[in-house]
Formats: structure tokens, C-alpha cells, sequence
């Protein structure tokens, strides 16, 4: 057909296939045929069966076929839906405070050294490189309120290709920090130049995210120019909400005209289709139902609720709202920079829910799986692009072995994918991810000269 005479298929991968479906957690595809084509994209997902048939159709010879090895799957790139690129200069320590005792002693303090480009490129590289080594081939980060810092930031996951939504941190109050604040003013001017020197840039992969830190540290004026700035432009917003009662009670107190801590956002305009809000352990059906209505989204971060003692989030009650949800580290409230310990603390998160409710419906490890891929991409409205194995869609995926040389998993019987990819989500590590594609660019292992990790 012209569809597919415009573009040639450049690499064709042969064995089995996990995703997930809006219907289906888990599908697998055993002894499939993925074409990927010169603009990165899937061209054809076939059976092995149909090589005589597909090679004719997409000109590519049976001998450039890669077949996977025994104990090897591919899946979806792991979606990272928010974390701090910034606090990874302190992460796996500092938690030891609740969250607004550890903003003002720890994170604030941090976030101002990156007003020093050279820094800045140091903890940045390091985070691109560590996240893209654990799977994560989409990460939604925020940065600090330094615009260049934050431009820098953009750059390095361009250049290492990785998938990112960036965000300027915008905040005008509440900072224990004398120089770790904006006015409202310079926040939004700010804000603006951000958004356009990174849309000047034309990286492909990576995007501005308007960025008000969460309602305690924003004017309602800044939180109303920041909506409008998103709405102009109609950009990706993210902020934090309802994680903590001291905070949920603060924001009351601070906005005591809105009916909610959602309806504050609501009132700003920063509740959209392509808003993701960390956190949301507080929140109320009603809350949710807002979420449902406005299309926005939510970050379950279960290793920082756990670490600062926030809260447990449930995500059964999140999914029967039918609120968009996907997976986030919260680095470095989350100690853990790996979308698998997500998984893992998600799973826990759930189970405590059971301990305390026998009736709560605990979630699988396939529905789990769904949230880490799929629903990180719904939640950053990206699902269009990634998130499954779809024609059309960009190959973001990874080469796992679940029996890697080394590596963490004992194979004791012959297991079917079923159990393989349980066992990599249970116990895998970066050993068992033996290559990360993401638009069809092969980024993991690394080619930069720095190394592997
Ligand atoms: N709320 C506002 N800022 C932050 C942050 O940096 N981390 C977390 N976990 N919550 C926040
Ligand atoms: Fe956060």
C-alpha cells in the first residue's frame, strides 16, 4: 500500500512479546515478527508464520531478522511519570522527615546549587543515564526554578534519547530558601522563556511541562498565569497534590474559597487532558470525579508516600473513578530511581490496603505492569504515540533476559512468559535489561564514551 511504500523497515526483532491493552493487562504475543521503520515506528506486527508473507510486503530479507534468545521478551519501555531530575544529586538519603520538614531541610537548599550550569550537568547526565539504564524510556521530570539549568536538562536527555517532558519549577512563596523563590512576575516570565527556548530547540523527543511546584508554594495569582501560559500553548502541565494531611490541611487554610485542594487547581485552569498530579493520597471520590471530568491524571508514587510517611494511595479506588494513572519514583522522596521498584512498592501499597480491608481488591502484577507502560503513557497523554505494541506507535521497548549471566533470577523449572515476566518484575534488575530502543534508537547499551554504568 502508499501507507507503507513511503518508509522502510529497518530492523525486524523475532520471539515473544509482552503489553498491555486497554482491555487486556496482559497479552502476550509468542514467536512474534515487530518491524521497526526509519522514522522509529512499529510497521508491522505479524506471527512467525507470516515471514515469507511480510518480507515480501515490507522488503526486508529473512536474514536481518534478530531472533530473541531463550528466557528473552520484549516489553514496553517503563514510563517514569514523575521525578525530580534535581534531587537525584541526593538521592537514598534525607528521609527522615515528613514532606514539609524535608522541603524546607533538605530540597530547597539542594535546588538552589543548580543556579551552577557545571553542576547541573553533572547531576543530570547521571540521571538521564541511570533512568534510561533502568528502562526508562519516557521520564516527566522536574528540574528547578533555573531556567538555563532546566534548558540544560532538556539537552542531555535529548542527547542520550531519551522521551521527557521538562518542566521549569515555578514557585513565588513558602521557601525556606531567601533565593529559592520567584516573584510572581519573574516566575511567569521565566516560565514563558523556558517554553519557548526548548519548543526553539526542536528536540523530538522532549517537551516543556508548565511546573508550579503545588499550591503551597505558589500564589493563586502565579497558579492562574501558569494555567493560562499551559492553555495558550497547549502544553503538559504537572504539579503535586493532596500527599500529605499537614499539607491538605495548609492548603485549606490558604485557599478558603475553594471547595478543595482540587478545586484550587480546577480554579486555575491547570486541570486539563494532559495534566498529571503526583501523589493524590487524599483525595476525595468527589476529587476524583473532577479528575475523571477534566481528563487529568494521576502519579502514584508509593516509595516516597512510604518513605516521608505521607500516605497510602488507593489505586483500585483511582482506577474505578476512571482517573488516568501511571507509575512514578518521586525521586528523591522515592529513594529508588527504578520504575521496577515502583512496581514492586505498588504492589505493596496494595496489599497493606488488604492487610487492613479484607474486602479491598488487591491488584495483580499484570494490572501493575499495565500501570508502569500503558497507563504511564494515558496519564501523560502520550498513549497515541507509546506505551504498547501498536502499528504506528514509536518502538519504546526493552530487550529483557530473565536468565542474564550474573543477574539476580534463578530459572528453576521451564517457565512460560507469564511467569518470566513476573519473575523480572518481582526480582529483575538493569542485569536482566539487555537493551533499550526508544523511537526505534537503540540507547541502552550506551555508545556515549562514558561507559556503562
Ligand atoms: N511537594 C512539593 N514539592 C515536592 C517535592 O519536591 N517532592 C515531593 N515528594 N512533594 C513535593
Ligand atoms: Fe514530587
Amino acid at each position: 500500500s502508499s501507507e507503507t511504500s513511503r518508509t522502510s523497515v529497518v530492523f525486524v526483532h523475532r520471539g515473544t512479546f509482552v503489553h498491555s491493552t486497554p482491555e487486556n493487562a496482559l497479552q502476550v504475543m509468542e514467536d512474534a515478527l515487530v518491524g521497526v521503520d526509519d522514522r522509529g515506528k512499529i510497521a508491522f506486527i505479524g506471527e512467525g508464520k507470516e515471514l515469507q508473507k511480510l518480507s515480501q510486503v515490507f522488503g526486508f530479507s529473512s536474514s536481518e531478522v534478530a531472533q530473541l534468545e531463550r528466557h528473552e521478551f520484549f516489553m514496553p519501555g517503563l514510563v517514569d511519570t514523575h521525578i525530580h531530575a534535581s534531587q537525584y544529586s541526593y538521592v537514598g538519603t534525607a528521609l527522615d522527615m515528613p514532606l514539609l520538614q524535608w522541603l524546607n531541610t533538605y530540597t530547597f537548599p539542594v535546588e538552589a546549587c543548580f543556579k551552577d550550569l557545571e553542576f547541573a550537568q553533572k547531576v543530570y547526565t547521571k540521571v538521564v543515564r541511570r533512568t534510561l539504564r533502568n528502562g526508562t524510556t519516557t521520564a516527566c521530570y522536574f528540574a528547578t526554578i533555573h531556567t538555563d539549568a532546566s534548558l540544560l536538562l532538556g539537552q542531555i536527555a535529548n542527547d542520550f534519547g531519551q522521551r521527557a517532558l521538562v518542566g521549569k519549577v515555578c514557585m513565588d512563596r513558602n521557601s525556606s530558601v531567601k533565593h529559592y523563590k520567584e516573584t510572581c512576575q519573574e516566575s511567569e516570565d521565566e516560565a514563558h522563556r523556558f517554553i519557548k527556548e526548548l519548543l526553539n530547540k526542536k528536540y523530538p523527543l522532549v517537551k516543556p511541562v508548565v511546573t508550579p511546584r503545588f499550591a503551597l508554594s505558589c500564589s493563586e495569582d502565579l497558579l492562574s498565569k501558569l494555567g493560562e501560559i499551559a492553555k495558550n500553548n497547549n502544553l503538559h502541565i504537572q504539579s503535586h497534590i493532596s500527599e500529605n494531611t499537614e499539607e491538605v490541611t495548609l492548603v485549606k487554610e490558604l485557599f478558603p474559597d475553594s471547595e478543595s485542594y482540587t478545586d484550587v487547581y480546577h480554579k486555575c485552569n491547570l486541570l486539563t487532558g494532559k495534566t498529571v498530579m503526583a501523589h493524590g493520597c487524599y483525595l476525595s471520590d468527589n476529587e476524583l470525579d473532577l479528575f475523571r471530568e477534566t481528563g487529568a491524571s494521576l502519579s502514584h508514587c508509593p516509595n516516597s508516600n512510604f518513605s516521608l510517611c505521607s500516605g497510602v494511595l488507593n489505586v483500585r479506588n483511582v482506577l474505578d473513578h476512571k482517573v488516568k494513572c501511571g507509575l512514578g519514583t518521586d525521586v528523591a522522596g522515592g529513594y529508588s530511581s527504578s520504575v521496577l521498584d515502583a512496581v514492586r512498592k505498588t504492589l505493596d501499597a496494595s496489599k497493606v490496603l488488604t492487610i487492613q480491608d479484607p474486602e479491598h481488591n488487591t491488584l495483580s502484577f499484570e494490572e501493575v505492569f499495565r500501570l508502569a507502560t500503558l497507563g504511564g503513557s494515558q496519564a501523560l497523554s502520550l498513549d497515541d504515540q507509546i506505551g504498547n505494541f501498536e502499528v504506528g506507535k514509536d518502538f519504546d521497548a526493552l530487550r529483557v533476559n530473565v536468565a542474564a549471566p550474573g543477574g539476580p533470577i534463578d530459572l528453576i523449572q521451564s517457565d512460560g512468559p507469564k511467569i518470566l515476566l513476573e519473575k523480572f518484575l518481582n526480582l529483575g534488575d538493569d542485569r536482566n535489561i539487555v537493551e533499550v530502543f526508544v523511537a526505534g534508537r537503540k540507547v541502552v547499551p550506551f555508545t556515549d564514551g562514558l561507559g556503562e554504568i
